[in-house]
């Protein structure tokens, strides 16, 4: 079924309500996602993105609800992720002769995808494509989230098609953003913004002004993922000027594996130490939370706790998902720290604390280890560490 935003200009994409797991299994997609796919209709007809293969045949059915996809003159690929040109061959095969227009680095991404030698035609920043009563403006958005991501403008609807920012992985029955529960659709553009485009910050605050500092009138953000942003738009752009500054509550966050509950009760002294010095904290048990849930409450936080025994004379694996995603994530403004229990060879905190050190985040202070399970002195240290913390916290 379609949606018309404005006169002519129609959501023809998929909700995906059943999707628990995107990138493969990489990110987690609690509440399902919905891939965008708009289509224009003017004296020439066009269609900006496709949808994952698996729904192909209801982009078609959309589109048909409209206009006959072999009357397609344009296909704009915004960016060429499978989410989004995964339909582009079905929709090619019924409009061989359509434009794809594509950024510098789409056509790369593009070919590389479907290797297929379509009708390519390479836009850049400020290009326009009259299609009738409507100029289409391009503005290339690198980064967010790849390299060859451009963002539609369709002026004179005011149109922002965005692409993969300000996107959420969200199904829900309406469309809008004044139509569904505001507290999911935060939590689920938060959760994208942490999990997928912090590495990226420097670049969306760049963005942002550039895009800002062409006072193009916007009344609609149509995002390639989730509810499109009809009610205030700008609101999802500020706070994206918000999240780009990563200025992390006063709070902490633990996160940690045991085998026999040794690192576990170490974990609890700790924010035992932080609840002294005020300071709200949140535990997570690595190996039964969802790493990309974990990764958004670290986003907001400052400091960031890791525990683990010593096993093997590493780390337990549950672990080591987390603090590669620290190091690729690239967060800023963190501290952190390091505890564990250990038998006899102990290493798990100077590895953690040199992995931290890596990503970046400086330790607050030397971490705490146990040896065997923690008498009461070892937890009053762990006690003494969380108010080390949390005393850094506040400053
Ligand atoms: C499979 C296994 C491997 C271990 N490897 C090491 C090790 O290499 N070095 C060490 O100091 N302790 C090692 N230990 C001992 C644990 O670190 C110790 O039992 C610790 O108290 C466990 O803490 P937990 O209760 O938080 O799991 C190992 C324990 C197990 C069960
Ligand atoms: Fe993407
Ligand atoms: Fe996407």
């Amino acid at each position: 079924m379609i949606t018309e935003l404005k006169r002519g200009v129609f959501w023809v994409g998929a909700v995906d309500w059943a999707l628990r797991h995107f990138h493969g299994h990489e990110l987690s997609t609690h509440r399902g996602s919905a891939y965008n796919a708009y289509l224009i209709t003017d004296e020439k007809n066009v269609l900006i993105d496709t949808v994952w293969a698996p729904f192909q045949e209801q982009l078609l059915a959309n589109i048909r609800e409209v206009i006959d996809p072999a009357k397609l003159d344009i296909i704009i690929v915004n960016h060429a992720e499978t989410d989004h040109s995964g339909s582009l061959p079905a929709v090619m095969r019924l409009a061989p002769n359509a434009t794809v227009v594509v950024s510098k680095r789409g056509r790369e991404s593009t070919e590389g995808h479907h290797h297929q030698a379509w009708n390519y035609k390479v836009v850049q920043t400020g290009d326009r494509i009259n299609i009738g009563k409507r100029d289409l403006v391009f503005i290339e958005a690198p980064m967010l989230h790849w390299p060859d991501n451009m963002f539609t403008y369709v002026a004179g609807d005011n149109i922002l098609m965005s692409s993969d920012a300000f996107g959420q992985h969200y199904a829900t029955a309406s469309h809008f953003n004044d139509e569904v529960d505001q507290q999911a659709l935060f939590q689920e553009a938060l959760k994208y913004y942490a999990n997928i485009l912090t590495p990226f910050s420097n670049m969306v605050a760049r963005k942002i002004d550039e895009v800002l500092a062409l006072k193009l009138p916007v009344d609609i953000i149509a995002p390639s993922h989730g509810i499109i942003w009809r009610k205030d738009p700008l609101q999802i752009v500020k706070k994206y000027q918000e999240w780009a500054a990563q200025v992390p509550e006063k709070s902490a966050v633990i996160v940690y594996d045991t085998m026999w509950e040794a690192t576990r009760l170490m974990a609890e002294a700790i924010g035992e130490g932080l609840t002294e010095e005020q300071v709200p904290y949140k535990i997570f048990y690595a190996p039964v939370s969802d790493r990309n849930d974990v990764i958004t409450e670290i986003f907001k936080t400052r400091a960031v706790i890791i525990g683990s025994p010593t096993f093997n004379q590493g780390l337990l694996p549950s672990i080591m998902p987390l603090l590669e995603d620290l190091k690729g994530l690239k967060f800023q403004n963190k501290i952190g720290g390091a505890f564990g229990s250990y038998g006899w060879s102990g290493e798990s905190v100077k590895i953690i604390q040199e992995i931290l050190a890596n990503c970046k985040i400086p330790i607050v202070t030397e971490g705490v280890r146990a040896k065997w399970q923690p008498i009461a002195e070892d937890l009053a240290k762990c006690r003494q560490f969380g108010k080390t913390v949390g005393q850094a916290v506040k400053k």
